[in-house]
């Protein structure tokens, strides 16, 4: 069937946060049709594209008519590189910020959609490299309690998490979800009287310090994982540059310089068994991710995402430094399909792991976890509750049922 592009529409929609973002519809000649609408981050990296261009998303609906829509009209779905790189052409800049990082991605990802509908396949097939059969299922990396700037009143450490790698995603998120649960029931046992919240993420909001919060994850994981017997673990977002400011690490509790931060880390790592560590340093600090990986790097997955901002050369960087053994991968910190996967192909080179990801920003949608098992990534980091995280997860249930 022709894939020809005959039609795109870009519209505005709300995030999870309730905040604007887009969505694209894409629709082929014969007949099939893509729609994708792409998330938000709160913790940013300086280092990623810019979502909206400046004036946000009536500007960014503007430049979709005026230069992308003509632009990508007639290109073929089935040469999705030749299409993300007409949406780089048209940005003409490093960062997609005269069109946006978050045009792109939606673009880039209702294409891949219809492409795969016109073909009568899934989208994680689409995606595949050749002889990937779509039965490798990521671990389920689930934010269980919320701090940093996802959370009003919580710890500083952003993600306290479940990283659940058990035999199916059916295992990896029962075992998530009950981590989830049994925190609940802890903070409420211990905290009566005190109004408990959800962050942007769908994890708890207490009132607790760093190292309580992970004490009660990491007896939270004891207790699932002897219940179940599912590998559930431990596992931090530090998103330390957002409390990074003039060279120090400024907890609430206390206050660290670089050494003293490798030190507090790599010590919670084992004291708590953490097996999964993200961004445990600022993004701009090869060298320190790299003292914290030779450290504790064969033990836990320790993984870049501010430092990275899912860029090729910046993990090529990160190789060269031997500075984590993961990368996550956010489409919309790149700006599409294309440039994500060129990432993965590096990070996989180098014998690192990827973890795709949410945004905390995000859409209703499940296209993440077609991603996820298309790229055959170690994890999928979604959440665990919320509509906007369940939609993941859901849609990983289903692959994981399909009949091969
Ligand atoms: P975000 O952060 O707010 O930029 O989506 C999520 C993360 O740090 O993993
Ligand atoms: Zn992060």
């Amino acid at each position: 069937m022709s894939e020809t592009i005959v039609r795109l529409a870009l519209d505005s929609i709300r995030d999870s946060r309730g905040q604007w973002t887009v969505e694209a519809t894409v629709e082929l000649d014969g007949g099939a049709s893509g729609r994708a609408g792409a998330p938000s981050g709160a913790s940013t990296s300086h280092f990623e594209a810019q979502a909206f261009p400046d004036g946000g998303v009536p500007v960014a609906l503007e430049r979709f008519r005026s230069l992308v829509a003509p632009r990508l009209v007639g290109l073929s779905a089935a040469d999705l590189g030749s299409v993300d790189a007409a949406l780089h052409e048209v940005d003409g800049t490093p960062n997609f910020s005269r069109i946006g990082g978050n045009t792109a991605t939606a673009v880039s990802v209702a294409t891949a959609i219809a492409s795969a509908r016109a073909r009568r396949e899934p989208l994680w097939k689409r995606l595949a490299r050749p002889g990937v059969e779509g039965r490798a299922f990521p671990a389920i990396v689930g934010n269980c309690l919320n701090g940093g700037r996802h959370a009003i009143g919580g710890p500083d450490i952003q993600e306290f998490i479940a990283f659940a790698d058990g035999p199916t995603p059916d295992a990896s998120i029962d075992a998530a979800v009950a981590v989830h649960r049994w925190i609940g029931e802890e903070l409420h046992r211990r905290l009566p009287t005190v109004a408990l919240g959800r962050g942007d993420e769908g994890g708890w909001v207490a009132p607790i310090g760093n190292v309580d919060a992970l004490e009660l994850l990491a007896r939270a994981c004891d207790a699932v994982r002897d219940a179940t017997g599912v590998p559930v673990y431990p596992g931090l977002d530090l998103a330390a540059s957002e409390f990074f400011r003039d060279g120090r690490y400024r907890y609430r509790e206390q206050t660290l310089d670089t050494d003293g931060q490798i030190g507090f880390v790599t010590e919670l790592v084992d004291r708590y068994g953490i097996r999964y560590l993200e961004d445990p340093i600022e993004e701009s600090d090869y060298e320190g991710f790299a003292r914290v990986t030779a450290e504790v790097g064969p033990r836990t997955l320790v993984v870049g995402d501010d430092l990275y901002a899912t860029s090729p050369a910046r993990v090529e960087r990160g190789i060269a430094a031997r500075a984590t053994n993961a990368v996550l991968l956010k489409v919309n910190q790149i700006g599409t399909l294309t440039d994500t996967m060129a990432t993965d192909e590096r990070t996989r080179s180098a014998g690192w792991s990827s973890v795709v990801s949410h945004r905390s920003g995000e859409v209703p949608e499940g296209w993440l976890a077609h991603v996820a098992v298309g790229l055959e990534a170690r994890a999928l980091k979604c959440g665990v509750l919320g509509g906007e995280r369940v939609a993941k997860l859901n849609e990983l249930l289903r692959l994981g049922r399909a009949t091969p």
